[in-house]
């Protein structure tokens, strides 16, 4: 097993038991020989206590080892940089904690001080505490490794300890070859498994193992941890500035902790949100929302204009529809849920106006605008001509703006739809307005099939929009033709067609000061 020790891995490198109590207060010292040690790696938790974001977890494993129910094996779970090898080497710390004088007899999370066995563990070099990485040690001649070595006792600690990081990359044979010591391992030995898939981990593993799944760590929670860290450096950070690694790390602990590094780095002296922007590479929101509006206004050409100066400036036209997208998506929580606008990694501007478009603009319109954005990215990314394909992309958006969405359509046939079967059949079953609003038989086959369009057209997502129009158009072409009940129907089709609103309507309504 000597080979699948993970070489050089001493993140918590503690090179005293002075500095070993730093660490866990969360301020280590510089690396061996001065060298740099990167923030994630200075600041990795060793203890439960410095753990963020994982109280449900930090709580069973407490409860666990309190009431003496410690499984043989656990399954940490959860995205890149949660704290799934983190947490798997405080469990063997917390497994094996032991004082020199003796006085702590079992397993224990309350650890206060370095232990006789904690440093080792923390540098990943415990002859007890076995770290395996899954990935490049996946045969079943290693887990038989595993197999032979787990009869004999501990060495020096209490338990063996057997992490498998990324477990999921073990072979088939290999997951086979390990069940059944997993299945009943000798009284001294527990399995602390990490992976970012579990979907790739065998029922028959997962079922002999406590799972636990690493949640990504709120945006709130992390800016509070970045900034207690950036306090310990003596760095002032400002909370925009925060607020925006925060975001850009998506939940990761790790992420936002490199982010800080480079944002450091980057500003070399205090870091503003300004540098946070540029080094995250944000294109100038400013220009996204003038963008937006200048879509949703149905303005093509300053939003053609907009596109290409942000084009000629170097902007990737993908990234610029990624970034009209995230505003949709903004604008939409914005509608919903107002509070999101006070969010600080959002700029002055973005929030102020985010207020305005989720008043002016219509759910119908935003989901359709997402719809579309989604689509568009995926069209843009695939062609040869990005910048042609975004501005073909902008062009389908700003018409949509004023296409009426499916229950518009709906709403507009029944208004135009002939009275009730009922008044017109002396006292006969009335029809259902939407099935009032299908073709009826004996209607001439171009005036149905033309209506039956438009019903169809309405009936399905946004889309669909296009297609009912022109089933509308077509409908209106038959109206001309001299056929009684194909007419008939036909005029209602078209009249659905008036009621709907013009594009100068949209426009109004969509301009911020619309309404003011
Ligand atoms: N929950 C957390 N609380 C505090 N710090 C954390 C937490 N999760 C991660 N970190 C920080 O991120 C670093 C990396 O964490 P860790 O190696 O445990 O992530 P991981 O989940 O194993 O990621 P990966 O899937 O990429 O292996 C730690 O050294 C620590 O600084
Ligand atoms: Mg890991």
């Amino acid at each position: 097993m000597r080979s699948s020790r993970v070489a050089g891995e001493a993140d918590g490198a503690m090179s005293s038991a002075e500095s070993s109590a730093e660490a866990s207060k969360g301020s280590a010292a510089p690396g061996v020989g001065g060298a740099y040690r990167v923030l994630a790696r200075k600041y990795r938790p060793t203890n439960f206590g410095d753990l963020i974001g994982q109280d449900a977890m930090v709580r069973t494993i407490s409860n666990a080892f309190e009431a003496a129910r410690i499984p043989q094996a656990w399954i940490l779970t959860g995205v890149r940089g949660v704290g799934k090898t983190t947490t798997a080497r405080i469990l063997a710390r917390a497994l094996n904690y032991e004082l020199p004088d003796g006085s702590i007899g079992a397993p224990t999370v309350n650890m206060p001080s370095i232990g006789v066995h904690c440093q080792a563990i923390m540098e990943s070099r415990h002859p007890d505490v076995i770290e395996m990485d899954a990935a490049s040690h996946n045969g079943v001649e290693d887990v038989r490794q595993i197999n032979d070595a787990i009869r004999y006792a501990p060495m020096s600690a209490r338990y063996k300890v057997y992490i498998l990081d990324e477990v999921h990359m073990l072979s088939p044979q290999a997951f086979n070859a390990l069940l059944k010591t997993l299945e009943e391992p000798p009284p001294h030995a527990k399995f602390v498994f990490a992976t970012t898939e579990t979907r790739k981990v065998p029922v028959t593993v997962l079922s002999r193992c406590q799972r636990f799944d690493l949640r990504r760590v709120d945006a709130d929670l992390l800016v509070r941890h970045l900034a207690g860290i950036a306090g310990k450096e003596q760095i002032t950070v400002e909370p925009e500035a925060l607020a925006l690694i925060a975001r850009a790390a998506e939940g990761s602990v790790r992420d936002s902790l490199s982010l800080l590094d480079q944002a450091i780095a980057h500003a070399a002296g205090p870091v503003r949100g300004e540098d946070v922007r540029q080094m995250l590479g944000l294109a100038d929101r400013a220009r996204t929302i003038d963008l937006f509006e200048a879509v949703m206004r149905g303005d093509l050409a300053a939003a053609l204009t907009e596109l290409r100066d942000q084009y000629d400036t170097g902007a990737d036209p993908a990234v610029v529809l990624t970034d009209l997208a995230e505003l949709t998506h903004f604008v939409t929580r914005v509608k919903f849920v107002p509070a999101v606008a006070d969010d600080l990694s959002f700029a002055e501007a973005e929030r102020k106006r985010g207020r305005g478009f989720a008043e002016k603009l219509s759910i119908r319109v935003l989901a359709r605008a997402w719809q579309m954005l989604l689509k568009g990215i995926a069209e843009v990314e695939a062609s040869g001509r990005p910048l042609a394909a975004a501005e073909m992309v902008l062009v389908r958006l700003a018409h949509a703006a004023d296409l009426p969405s499916p229950d518009e359509v709906i709403r507009a046939l029944d208004e135009k739809a002939p009275p009730a079967r009922a008044e017109r059949n002396g006292g006969a079953p009335a029809v259902s307005p939407p099935r009032d609003a299908r073709p009826r038989r004996g209607a001439h086959p171009a005036g149905r099939r033309s209506a039956r369009a438009a019903f169809r057209g309405c009936a399905r997502g946004a889309n669909a929009c296009g297609r009912a129009a022109r089933g509308l158009d077509r409908a209106r072409r038959a109206e001309a033709r001299p056929r009684r009940q194909g007419r008939a129907r036909a005029r209602r089709a078209a009249g659905a067609l008036r009621g709907w609103p013009s594009r100068d309507r949209a426009a109004a309504e969509c301009r911020p000061d619309a309404g003011q």
